[in-house]
């Protein structure tokens, strides 16, 4: 009995010990108990494979690597119809041919699968078929999922079929490995203007595509390096292709649509030039040659310094059509992307407006494309920001292939600091109806997939930029975001919660009180994400024309991007109405247009999207527009802290390394929701001077400012601007609310160490310490914490954070538990900064410990 439950504790410690997250929701881990005696009853002992490609051999392999991990036993191989019971894998044609009258004739759609249970005497069969090599790794990956989450697999009778047939992934890497908006390490497929010689990583990463039924993959930035068209680099792009076609996805590339003039040598890239029309159809020849099954292309034009087809005075559909035609006698799609906008608009004109872009560049070409291109159209009308109404023109293209673009690359939901699940927040967009036709029944989902107005092809599109790190983003929780997408390009029917229901189950384990934990969270992540970073509809409220990451409301106002919120000392939001505003609900089909135009229907969470109203508007719920600022902030922060508490109920039940890892991620992010809400309030605070309700905003318990404690050798200052690049205009001051008090104390190195001292005067107790700091990526500064004679703590100043200078992105919260204090006590902190990094302090807060 003893030695029993010695191994079988032994045996869980093993199995909790550490795992960096590179398996992802395809683990296999080993059921326990009662689930694992009837899974190794239920499944037979014999995989055999009767379709003889590659892409079946896979499915083929997976299948013996997952049942061989969840179950602990290693089924038999085998490519003949088996004359024991057995998993039969083949298309339907094969199966009937090797075992007639198994199963009846079936017409299943390409990539569709079927799972079926059959018996034949005594033998009982377990069938994956399908009508195509990938239909039948899809339905392996299906059957491995229910055996995974302990489901059963009696008379499975169960066809699924994909909603669109482009169901794709981008990458936005760069040539030299790096990735734009990448958060996850470097590129899986570049490196130094080559593609990687080991691309090992880049095989693995197809598998987790194929298990979601992802079918493309573009392997490059869409601000497109023109050399990715020379003719060295067809060769090594065929070396991706061959590493995920085994997985059933094609790859695809982005192009510089000025590439017959830079890498082609052409005096024009007019579309409608037969020199250029020629050069197209020569590249593109020439790089099927080399990729046989490339997908397509991607291409972005006339936007954010892309050239276009504007040069020539052409339009939009010129320019898609010549590369769709060079691509059409090989199969191929051409994506073109709806992201056209003019980035250098005055802020001061009210009628500019860039949500307008969008529909005003394309509704008027609808017809014009041929049927291999595709407009590739984000969500929202913006870009990708926290909260947006879908994006008008999905209502507006009837003779047009359409496909949706979400960002699974968390750029303006924190970069992977920050755990965000976006599920909820495309769901939102894909179930919306544009009432295209006037009617309901036409939401997002159905026009992309061509359903509404029967095109050819569309679907869904992720940009993804998954990279090196082990865990594939940065944050193991944001693997859920490429799960989710993968998910809800096969069936957007899929609810949220069945979603991370899966996700969790497989990637944390079936353990009920870490699905139930998990799921709650992640559920809850994206309203409290918008709670503390732009509530409303006011967008992401950071820095715009920096690294998206820190707050900054001014950034995200006086900018040529059109990433405005119009918020002024009488009032905030755009006004887009038509009555008054730049006219963009115009561009919905009336039903929506009036639901959006009028101020009684128009839904809270898009008011300041749509309309400018006074701080003091009352919202449906009632409250003021100002207070709905204020609280949403701290119901934000507070929520974050929870999500702490709740993640650290999971200790022992999630395995150590990522649970460490989780746990300090969240921390982190609970630290930085507190910034942005001080931030955000503190200006709008200013801006509205309008007191919060509830005497929060300004009034700190238990905060003291570093800049009014006794200083030995720290400087005090506001937030010094960045270091101007040379040549260039000096860099505008950071925001001034981004220090607590305006103002932060800085160690110069010849002063180093530099200290900051305080006498505590409060009541005796417990308490929690908690020091801000700033932390920069030019220098590792050292800290440390004594309370009266003792080392309370020290650390050093070392993550990994998209910050550039002293500011909301750099500043990083400390929390020091569980520290007694008497009246009397002295509390010193003292930094040596390091390299660039002047070990700066904003604040201490002492706040009671529980
Ligand atoms: C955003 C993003 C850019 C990207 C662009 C695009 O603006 O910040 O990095 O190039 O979108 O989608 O083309």
């Amino acid at each position: 009995m003893f030695r029993l439950s010695l191994f079988s504790l032994l045996g869980l410690a093993a199995a909790l010990h550490g795992e960096t997250g590179h398996e992802a929701w395809l683990r296999y881990a080993t059921l326990d108990g009662a689930s694992l005696d009837q899974a190794r009853q239920a499944v037979p002992a014999v995989v055999s494979v009767l379709d003889q490609s590659p892409v079946a051999a896979s499915a083929r392999a997976e299948l013996i690597r997952g049942l061989k991990g969840i179950l602990g036993r290693t089924p038999r191989a085998e490519s003949t119809m088996p004359r024991e019971s057995a998993i039969l894998v083949g298309t339907v044609e094969e199966v009937r041919r090797a075992a007639p009258g198994l199963i009846p004739e079936a017409r299943l759609a390409p990539d569709a699968f079927w799972l079926k249970s059959a018996a034949e005497g005594p033998l009982h069969y377990t069938i994956i078929t399908a009508s195509n090599d990938r239909g039948l790794l899809y339905g392996a990956f299906a059957l491995l999922r229910r055996v995974a989450m302990g489901e059963s697999l009696a008379n499975l009778d169960e066809r699924e079929t994909p909603y669109a047939p482009v169901r794709w992934v981008n990458h936005w890497d760069r040539l030299d490995g790096s990735i734009e908006r990448g958060y996850g390490g470097a590129s899986l497929f570049w490196e130094n203007g080559r593609v990687r010689q080991d691309l090992s990583r880049a095989a693995d990463y197809g598998r987790l595509l194929a298990s979601l039924g992802i079918n493309g993959c573009s392997i490059n930035n869409v601000n497109a390096d023109p050399k990715i068209l020379t003719p060295e680099l067809a060769p090594q792009i065929a070396r991706i292709a061959d590493v995920l076609r085994p997985w059933g996805v094609h790859i695809a590339i982005s192009v510089d649509f000025g590439s017959p003039k830079t890498v082609g040598g052409l005096d024009t890239f007019d579309p409608l030039d037969p020199k250029v029309i020629e050069w197209w159809k020569a590249r593109v020849g020439a790089l099927y040659a080399a990729v046989p099954d490339l997908a397509g292309i991607v291409m972005k034009t006339d936007s954010e310094g892309r050239v276009g087809p504007s040069a020539y005075g052409r339009t939009h559909a010129d320019a898609a059509n010549v590369v769709a035609r060079a691509l059409r006698p090989h199969g191929g799609l051409l994506f073109y992307r709806g992201f056209v906008y003019d980035n250098h608009m005055d802020w001061r004109n009210l009628k500019n407006d860039r949500a307008r872009a969008a529909w005003d560049n394309f509704h008027s070409l609808d017809g014009m494309f041929d049927d291999n291109a595709i407009i590739q159209i984000k969500n929202g009308p913006i870009d990708f920001q926290v909260r947006e109404p879908a994006s008008p023109l999905f209502g507006a293209l009837e003779k047009t292939n359409q496909a949706i673009e979400v960002q699974i690359t968390q750029e303006y939901f924190g970069q992977a600091k920050h755990d965000v699940f976006l599920v909820p927040q495309w769901k939102e967009t894909l179930d919306f109806d544009m009432a295209a036709k006037g009617t309901g029944g036409t939401p997002v989902k159905a026009l992309v997939a061509g359903k509404v107005f029967d095109r050819p092809t569309g679907g869904f599109v992720g940009v993804s930029n998954a990279g090196l790190d082990d865990d594939w983003y940065g944050n193991q929780l944001s693997q859920a975001n490429l799960y989710g997408f993968g998910r809800l390009a096969w069936n957007p029917d899929l609810s949220s919660k069945r979603i991370v229901d899966e996700w969790t189950r497989l990637t944390f384990g079936t353990d009920p009180k870490v699905d139930e934990t998990i799921s709650a969270i992640e559920l809850s992540t994206w309203r409290t994400y918008e709670n503390y970073t732009g509530p409303l509809g006011l967008q992401t409220l950071t820095d715009i024309v920096g690294d998206h990451y820190g707050v900054n409301v001014e950034a995200s106002e006086h900018n040529g991007w059109g990433q405005w919120h119009r918020a002024d000392e009488n009032g905030v939001g755009m006004d887009r109405t038509v009555a008054t505003g730049t006219g963009y609900i115009a561009q919905y089909r009336p039903e929506v247009a009036q639901r959006y135009e009028s101020l009684a229907t128009c839904p809270d969470d898009l008011l300041l999207f749509l309309h400018h109203v006074p701080y003091t508007y009352q919202l449906h719920s009632g409250k003021t527009v100002i207070q709905y600022i204020y609280d949403s902030h701290y119901e934000g922060a507070d929520t974050v802290a929870a999500y702490v508490e709740q993640w650290k109920s999971l200790k022992a039940l999630v395995d150590e390394q990522r649970y460490n890892q989780v746990l300090a991620q969240l921390q982190y992010q609970a630290g930085q929701a507190i910034v942005w809400r001080d931030a955000v309030t503190t200006w709008f605070r200013k801006a509205s001077n309008i007191a919060d309700a509830k005497g929060r905003v300004g009034h700190y318990p238990g905060r003291f400012e570093a800049e009014a404690m006794e200083l030995r050798g720290y400087r005090t200052g506001p937030l010094p601007p960045a270091e101007a690049k040379p040549g260039a205009e000096p860099p505008p001051p950071p925001p001034v609310e981004d220090a607590s008090g305006g103002e932060i104390v800085m160690c110069p190195a010849a002063a180093a160490p530099c200290s900051a001292t305080m006498k505590y005067d409060g009541a005796a107790g417990w308490y929690s310490l908690n020091v801000e700091y700033f932390d920069l990526s030019s220098g590792v500064s050292h800290y440390r914490v004594w309370v009266g004679r003792q080392l309370v703590d020290e650390w050093d100043a070392d993550l990994r954070l998209p910050a550039r200078r002293l500011d909301s992105s750099s500043s990083t919260r400390r929390v020091i538990p569980g520290i007694a204090l008497r009246p009397g006590d002295q509390i010193r902190i003292e930094g040596k900064p390091d390299g660039a990094e002047p070990a700066a302090l904003d604040y201490l807060e002492i706040l009671p410990w529980k």
